[in-house]
Parts: C-alpha cells; structure tokens; sequence
C-alpha cells in the first residue's frame, strides 16, 4: 500500500464558540478535540502528520507539544479550508500516495470509518473520496449534489439554492485524496462564493469537470462525523460521546445508577462490581479497582482506587491514591499527592494534601493534614491540624505507627510524633515527641470555687 499523509484542519477561530481558546482546544468528555482526532489518525500508522494551526497558533502548538511527531503548517490569515490544506504543501512536497484529510472539529470518527475510507478510495483508484452522512437535520453542512447517482459538486449552506438545502446527504469534512496533482488543483479554486473563502469543497466540481475519480463513503452512523461549531454541539458531542462510555461501563459490569447524571471521562477505568451513584463525576487518568462504591456527587480526578474503597458524598480527590478497602468522606478533600493506606479511614471535613496515611490510619473528623507522613493504625482525633506553612516554606510533619494525636491538637512542623507516642488533646505541639511517651502542651486548668456567685454581687 502507498504512504499515508494525515492533514488536520484546526487553524480556524470558530467563531460561533465565542471563546478565548482555539476551537479545537475546547474538551469533549474530558479530551480536547484535537486528540481526539490525533488518535483517530494515530490509528492509520500515517507516515506523516500535519497539524494546520492559525488562529493562536501558540497555544495549539504547546498543547500538542513540539515532539509528537506532528509537523505544523502555519495558515495565516485564514482564508477558508483549500487554503488551510494549501500550507501542507512544503511538509508534502516531493512524496506520493495519499492525504487523508481531517476536521479538526470533527471529533467522534471513528478508527473504522479512516480504515474504510483508506479502503474505498484504494480500492476504486480515486482522485478523491468524500465521507457522507445522510442526516435528518442537514443545517449548517455542505450538501453532497448529485448527477445520474454521482458526485458532482459539495454546496455550502450559505451558497445553497432551497432545492439544494433540501438535501439530507451532507459532506462530512473528511475525504482521502490522491497526493499527485493535489495542490495544482487548489491552487484553481477561487473564492466567489457568500463566505469570499477559498472552500475545499469546490475541489470536487474541479475534479469531476477534470474527468478525474470522485468517490463517496457514506457513514452508517451519522453520529460519528458530527462537526462542533457552537458550544450546544459541543455539549451534544460530548454526551455522546460519555453515553458510549457509560453503556461500555454498566457491559464490563458497573453499576450506573442513573447514566443520565454521572459523567465519566473516556480514559477512565473502573472495575466490575463498582457502583456509581447519581451526579459523579470522574475525569482524566482515573482508575478504580472492583466493588467499590462511590456515592453521589463525588468528583475523582486523575487518581487510583483500589479495590472496595467507599467514596462517601461530597468528595472531591485529586491526584491521589487510594488503596483497597480504605473509607473516604462524606465532605473529604484529598488534594494532590495524596496517599491513602489500606483500610484507612478519612472522614468528615478531612482535608489532606501530599500525605501519606499508613494503613488502617484513621483521620475522622475536621482535620487538615499537610505534607505529612502518618505511619499504619495512626489515630488523628478530631480537628487535628498540621501547621505545615511558616508563611515562606512549607514543612513535614511524620507521625510514626500507632501514635495518638488527642482532639484540636496542632502538630507545628517540622515534627516528629515517635512510634506509639501519644500527644494530649488540645496541645500545640512544636517539638519532637519521643516514641512512647505522652506529649503535652497547654496551660494547666485552675477552677475559681466560688467566682459566679462573688460577680452577681
Ligand atoms: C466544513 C465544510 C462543509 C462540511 C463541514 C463538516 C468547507 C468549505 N465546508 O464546513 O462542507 O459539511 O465542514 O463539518 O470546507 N479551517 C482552517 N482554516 C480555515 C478555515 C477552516 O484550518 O481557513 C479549519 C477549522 O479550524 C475547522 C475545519 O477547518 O477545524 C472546518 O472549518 P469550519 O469553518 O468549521 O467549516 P464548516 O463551516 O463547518
Ligand atoms: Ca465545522
């Protein structure tokens, strides 16, 4: 088979999104759009890949990052889609085979659909092949016109004729192209038409005149080439995307109370027998072990789960590993680089940040613990606070195996709290507590026999 050319459209500004960020950069189901389709074209083994950037450039640029094997092609300004694919022309210049010629908006194709495009367009030998979609709502689309069952010209929207508006098959953005004689062809496309841009779309009628070979693929699900140009389609998009999701979860075995209200990114892995309450939400590089059970409203981000861990209501966990059968919550905020043991429990208004809870630690109720190291079967009482920040520099509190730490205690860092040592409730500790022994500081208490009666006279 001859070599593979990815082209990704994405300099546009996508000005229906009104927003600060390049179009493409806006997420769907927790991944920009741009990976999205970068992962899509991934899936050809194409020799190279170019990544047409414009409209903050910058940006895209940092976002995909200088190293992954993606050439940029800088369009400015933005002239219309033709134009885009013209600044391709020094990355393939002098190669041959194929261009395959993608949306940057058009997030949710499938490796399937490329791999059958690649197929179709081989197969008939063709100067070009447009993927179609016969839709019930063709607004906004170029329309795919035809001749005697053929291809004979794409019209935009806005250039359309009512009778053209009429037709359901729409140009999906997507087509394989044969590299020889592609860029002289664009460079005859002119831009009378109602955008003054210089449309790729009107590479068809070029080719058909020129008796070259014009073939279409129509998708079976409309779905899957549907464009984002407005942020109603991108939260559409996007629920299709967490639907699939979903029902690809609840097959492996999870339990989605109500699939409606609970929004799991697309990398995310979760055991079977995992139950997930309404209103969850769990993005980014998350994985959860088997039978948990998660409750609702809940927000988990790029963290491990082992397995039978309890995420009671109102969490938020960050970054974070949580080992099997530990308990966490309700109202518990574990920050970045938070390391909850085995079986160890976090309760009620707890927050932790970059601390480790050895196993069976408990830390239940109005705490915050930060950069921390709490050794196995620790016992933090209640409204326990490490002092971690001197207000220039943030400082360890360790608290080895088995220690207590009494109710309201404050742990003044840097400080050590030895093995099995206990510290009274309400001290503010600011020195080292030897293993075993009882650490205590706080004023001593004096009754005054007496003093209620002596004031009311
Ligand atoms: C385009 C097609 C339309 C098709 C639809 C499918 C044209 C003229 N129209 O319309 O037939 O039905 O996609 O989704 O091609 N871009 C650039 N540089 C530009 C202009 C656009 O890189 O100068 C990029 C955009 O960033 C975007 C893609 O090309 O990723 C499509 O552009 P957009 O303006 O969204 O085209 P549509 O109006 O959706
Ligand atoms: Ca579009």
């Amino acid at each position: 088979m001859s070599d593979v050319h990815v082209v990704v459209l994405a300099a546009g500004q996508g000005t229906r999104m009104k927003s600060a960020l390049p179009k493409v950069l806006h997420k769907v189901a927790g991944r920009a759009m741009v990976d999205h389709v970068l992962r899509t074209a991934g899936a050809l083994s194409p020799s190279t890949v170019t990544l047409v950037v414009g409209h903050k450039a910058e940006l895209l640029q940092d976002h995909v990052g200088r190293e992954a094997g993606v050439s940029f092609a800088v369009q400015q300004p933005q002239l219309g889609t033709a134009h885009a694919l013209q600044q391709a022309e020094p990355v393939l210049a002098g190669r041959s085979g194929t261009v395959i010629l993608l949306s940057g908006d058009v997030p949710l194709l499938s490796p399937e659909t490329l791999h059958a495009l690649l197929a179709a367009h081989t197969a008939a030998d063709a100067a070009a092949t447009v993927v179609t979609a016969e839709v019930e709502r063709p607004y906004g689309y170029g329309r795919i016109v035809r001749q005697d069952g053929e291809i004979a010209r794409i019209v935009e929207e806005r250039d359309a004729s009512p009778a053209e508006r009429q037709i359901r098959e729409i140009n999906a953005g997507i087509y394989a192209f044969d590299l020889a004689g592609l860029f002289d062809a664009l460079r005859t496309i002119a831009s009378q038409n109602a955008q003054g841009e210089f449309y790729l779309t009107d590479l068809i009628a070029v080719y058909r005149r020129g008796r070259r070979t014009v073939e279409t693929l129509k998708v079976r699900d409309p779905q899957e080439v549907r464009g984002v140009n407005s942020r109603t389609e991108l939260a559409e998009v996007s629920r299709i995307v967490r639907q699939a999701k979903n029902e690809e979860l609840m097959a492996a075995g999870v339990t989605l109370i109500d699939p409606a209200t609970t929004y799991i990114d697309r990398d995310v892995e979760i055991g079977a027998d995992t139950v997930i309450h309404p209103g969850v939400v769990i993005e980014g590089q998350t994985r959860i072990g088997a039978a948990c059970e998660i409750l609702a409203n809940v927000r988990i981000t790029d963290s491990e789960i082992g397995d039978r861990v309890t995420i009671n209501n109102f969490c938020v966990v960050i970054g974070s590993r949580i080992a099997q059968g530990a308990a966490i919550g309700p109202f518990a905020h574990l920050r970045p680089d938070s390391d909850v043991g085995e079986s160890a429990k976090v309760g009620n208004f707890v927050e932790l940040k970059k601390t480790t809870l050895g196993p069976g630690a408990k830390v239940n109720h109005l705490s915050y613990i930060g950069d921390a190291t709490v050794g196995a079967k620790v016992n933090i009482g209640a409204g326990v606070i490490t002092c971690n920040y001197d207000g220039e520099k943030k400082h360890q509190t360790v608290i080895e195996d088995g220690a207590f730490i009494g109710s309201d205690a404050q742990l003044v860092a840097p400080v050590r709290v030895g093995r099995g040592a206990f510290v009274a409730a309400g001290s503010s500790i600011t020195q080292d507590v030897p293993a075993g022994a009882l650490g205590i500081a706080r004023s001593r208490q004096i009754n005054l026999d007496g003093w209620v009666d002596r004031k009311k006279k």
